[in-house]
């Protein structure tokens, strides 16, 4: 007889629980949706129900900071419960979505639209607040109304909204500093693309790869160098969405080693394509920022290893067939589908030993929980913690088909892709949201917002006293009279 002083209301036993270091045997006992015990299976406490995982590797469920869930607004794209079914499907247990949805979430008013939207979430969810040209006065409100990060946009993408002057920039990076909240850039400078865009199609290029010679990787590498002075000057937390060229490593290196709090994703398109697949896959490839050379991609996956870049993403951005097949480059809808295909195609590199489990967890689960302020609670499975786990049967091949995906866009570049890895349960603090490859319909609705458990101390700002809010209430530099 146990003498354990509980029932849990689920064991999973025979598994090997994998952490960021290093991988070992548990079972794993949970009750009320944290993980209570791990231990041999005869310290387990009785359960309410006992799933056996001989052979299969327990994973801290895949937090993704970059998805685009498209409600309100576009819900034939993708809506809150479609999105959220795909990320329980992939292995993916919290997401961060995006606010390029119609509204934006510029403000309080649409945040509470986007929480409305949220409920039928089935997995733990972050919500970001715009950072825009014409919202600066709005951030306060988004702050306290309970966002959990900002998107700045740079440069324009889907939804067209107006990239913020470096004033703005500047002006919303100060007033969020103090919150601790990061800030995520798409780091793609609107100016230098506008006019190279409007120079290629004047000049009749409507090619697939036209959408790279308007985005140049000097477009991204301007751009986190001068978001990286930004963050520097203000204290605030800065994070560079979808890197996808060897030219931006050197601004985010360099900014990390002069302490700048900053950090970096990829997403597995610029891992796992290049210019070679433009002609096989045409506009459908069509992302930004582009997927460019191979050269870049193998920069990339150094920059993964080394930890210059932190974390794995997917900038999940579902369009229709319809939209995306497009004789014309520039008319066709920008990034595809990409929460319910990440792990797969990630464990499917493990597989073929470019990176180890523990590495990938490193990268999909803790440093994301660590960037974004979830850690302890989440990103690791321990005592204490929510029970967000990935089974994972590494032995399972499975052929990616975009009509499988639960995404409502059908349409992937990783059509046809065999993978081996794939995540056969996914639970969400304790409860099964996805099940042997089976989606939990009644789920719906158990995701919640996440806090920022660890709300995070304000980075050191150097010019605080210099701030627009300071400045506004008369002069902060001393006059030039002595005393
Ligand atoms: O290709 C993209 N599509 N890149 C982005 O940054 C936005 C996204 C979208 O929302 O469709
Ligand atoms: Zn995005």
């Amino acid at each position: 007889m146990s003498e354990t002083p509980f029932t849990a209301d689920l064991v999973l036993t025979g598994g090997t629980v994998v952490t960021g270091k290093t991988r070992y045997r548990a079972d794993i006992a949970i009750k009320d949706g944290l993980i209570a015990l791990l231990g041999k299976p005869e310290t387990m406490p009785a359960a309410r129900e006992i799933v056996d995982v001989s052979g299969k590797f327990l994973l801290p469920g895949a937090i993704d900071m970059h998805v685009h869930f498209r409600e309100p607004g576009y819900t034939h794209k993708e809506d809150w419960r479609t999105g959220t079914a795909a990320a329980a499907m992939g292995g993916t247990t919290t997401v961060f979505e995006m606010p390029n949805t119609n509204p934006p979430t510029r403000s309080v008013v649409e945040l509470r639209q986007k929480q409305e939207a949220a409920r039928k979430a089935h997995v733990d969810f972050g919500l970001y607040g715009l950072l825009a040209e014409d919202n600066i006065d709005e951030l306060t409100g988004l702050i306290e109304g309970g966002v959990n990060a900002f998107k700045c946009f740079m440069g324009n993408t889907f939804g067209n909204l107006p990239s913020p002057s470096t004033g703005a920039m500047l002006e919303g990076f100060e007033v969020i500093a103090p919150s601790g909240l990061r800030i995520s850039l798409h780091a793609e400078t609107a100016s230098i693309m506008a006019w190279r865009q409007q120079r290629l199609m004047a000049a009749g290029r409507n090619d697939p790869l036209a959408h790279i010679a308007a985005r140049p990787a000097i477009v991204a590498a301007e751009a986190v160098a001068r978001a990286a002075e930004l963050a520097e000057w203000t204290g605030a937390r800065i994070h560079v969405l979808h890197i996808s060229s060897e030219a931006e490593l050197r601004p985010l290196a360099d900014a990390k080693a002069r302490g700048v709090e900053i950090t970096g994703e990829t997403c597995p398109c610029y891992l796992l394509l290049d210019t070679r697949d433009y002609a096989r896959l045409g506009s459908v490839i069509r992302v930004n920022p582009p997927v460019r050379e191979a050269s870049d991609s193998e920069a990339i996956w150094n920059a993964l290893r080394n930890g210059v870049i932190d974390m794995i993403a997917t900038d999940h951005a579902p369009h229709t067939p319809e939209e995306k097949r497009k004789e014309i480059i520039w008319q066709a809808d920008c990034g595809f589908p990409g929460v319910e295909t990440q792990m797969p195609l990630m464990l499917n590199e493990v597989s073929r030993g470019r990176i180890s489990l523990e590495h990938y967890v490193r990268i999909s689960a803790e440093n994301p929980a660590m960037a974004f302020g979830l850690w302890p609670a989440k990103g690791r499975i321990e005592p204490g913690a929510e029970a967000d786990i990935a089974v994972v049967d590494m032995e399972r091949t499975e052929t990616i088909r975009a009509d499988a995906l639960h995404s409502r866009g059908k349409i992937t570049p990783f059509e046809g892709v065999s993978v081996t890895g794939i995540p056969i349960h996914t639970l969400v603090r304790g409860r099964f949201v996805q099940r042997d490859r089976k989606l939990i319909e009644q789920t719906s609705g158990w995701g919640r917002q996440v806090t920022a458990i660890q709300r995070m101390p304000a980075p050191n700002p150097k010019h605080v006293d210099q701030t627009l809010a300071a400045c506004l209430q008369g002069p902060v530099v001393a006059s030039g009279a002595s005393s």
